[in-house]
């Protein structure tokens, strides 16, 4: 088992990904081609450009991960690929090459769920087992979810409208921060005043762990509308700071909340959010004696294949196969 090779494959957004991990856990290549200078020109990911994209990288990329793994086709042992939710047109592009290089290869695939992904970045590289609980926040997702095993998986808590890296995104293209707006955010926050203006926390009245983000966007739109109007200056290190404390204290909040529920050791991160500085350190900082905390490497939070490889491997493990039925799916339910 620990020679097994998995090649997963990753095309739900807008990065073309392709990764060899051995026995589940080691990531012999990561191959991620990103697509962002296509996108963001318009200020978000365009549907068909992204699937046109992949299209024309996927093969590239794949080929790409097996030479920096110094492994051939024939040494695969099996394709793990995202099979949903993203957007479909992009989905299908890795999925249908995933079945067609099973097919030839005649080797059993997986198709894999994308939060369960993020959740698996976790065991890479690392000796992390379940149970624990994982914030998953990412463009698409804001879920506290508890890693009872591999593959079990209670959703605690999520958001009721945007997620939390659309947050970030939305509020750094009105302070004119750019795409992606989380690392922009993070970075211009580093400089300013996070107490400067108080936003609101961005909790549910009544719904213990659930998230609430387009508030806190809100916010942000009317203070600037406020100040442009009165023609008052805006110190957008200030914005940026004081919006990112709003929406790591709640993240934090609610984690904590949960993780003390199912007296859990350790608090996981997933998901491109969980690259986000300020929220490392809040959550480090207030997990205390009291829990571990564990973060997959940087560049595997955000969307990448290894992650996939990793989930295909334990659900591979525990009997799962998918077969030339599968399909893209928009939604997926973890
Ligand atoms: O997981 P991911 O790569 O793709 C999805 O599955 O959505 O997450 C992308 C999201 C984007 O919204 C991006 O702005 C956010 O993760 N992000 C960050 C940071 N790096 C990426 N948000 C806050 N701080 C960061 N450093
Ligand atoms: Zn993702």
């Amino acid at each position: 088992a620990e020679d097994f090779l998995t090649l997963g494959i990753e095309t739900s957004c807008d990065e073309t990904s392709a990764a060899v991990v051995r026995g589940g856990r080691k990531v012999l290549s990561n191959a991620i081609f990103s697509q962002i200078k296509w996108h963001e020109k318009f200020g978000g990911v365009v549907p068909e450009i992204a699937s046109r994209k992949h299209l024309e990288a996927i093969c590239h990329v794949v080929q790409k991960a097996l030479e920096d793994a110094g492994v051939g086709f024939r040494d695969l042992d099996l394709v793990a690929v995202t099979c949903g939710p993203g957007l479909v047109g992009a989905l299908l592009v890795g999925v249908s090459y995933a079945k067609g290089l099973s097919y030839t290869l005649k080797k059993p695939i997986i198709g894999i769920n994308h939060i369960e992904g993020h959740i698996f970045a976790n065991f890479l590289e690392s000796d992390l087992e379940p149970p624990f609980l994982c914030l998953v926040v990412s463009g698409g997702h804001s879920h506290i979810v508890y890693v009872r095993d591999y593959g079990k998986y209670e959703v605690m808590g999520r958001t009721v409208d945007d997620a939390a890296g659309e947050a970030f995104d939305k509020t750094a293209r009105a302070l004119g921060l750019g795409y992606p707006g989380g690392p922009l955010i993070d970075r211009a926050a580093r400089c300013g005043n996070e107490n400067a203006i108080s936003f609101p926390v961005a909790h549910v009245r009544g719904e213990d762990l659930s998230f609430s983000f387009s508030g806190i966007k809100s916010a942000v739109l009317n203070y600037l509308n406020q100040r442009r109007q009165k023609n008052l200056q805006v110190v957008v290190e200030d914005v940026a700071a004081s919006f990112q404390k709003a929406v790591v204290d709640a993240l934090v909040e609610n984690t904590l909340k949960a993780a003390h529920i199912k007296k859990v050791e350790t608090i996981a991160l997933a998901g491109g959010v969980a690259a986000n500085s300020k929220l490392r350190e809040e959550l480090v900082k207030r997990a205390g004696k009291d829990f571990k905390v564990h973060f997959p490497p940087m560049v595997m939070c955000t969307d990448n294949a290894a992650m996939i490889a990793c989930a295909g491997y334990y659900r591979y493990k525990d009997g799962f196969r998918s077969d030339m039925a599968l399909n893209a799916h928009a939604t997926l339910n973890l």
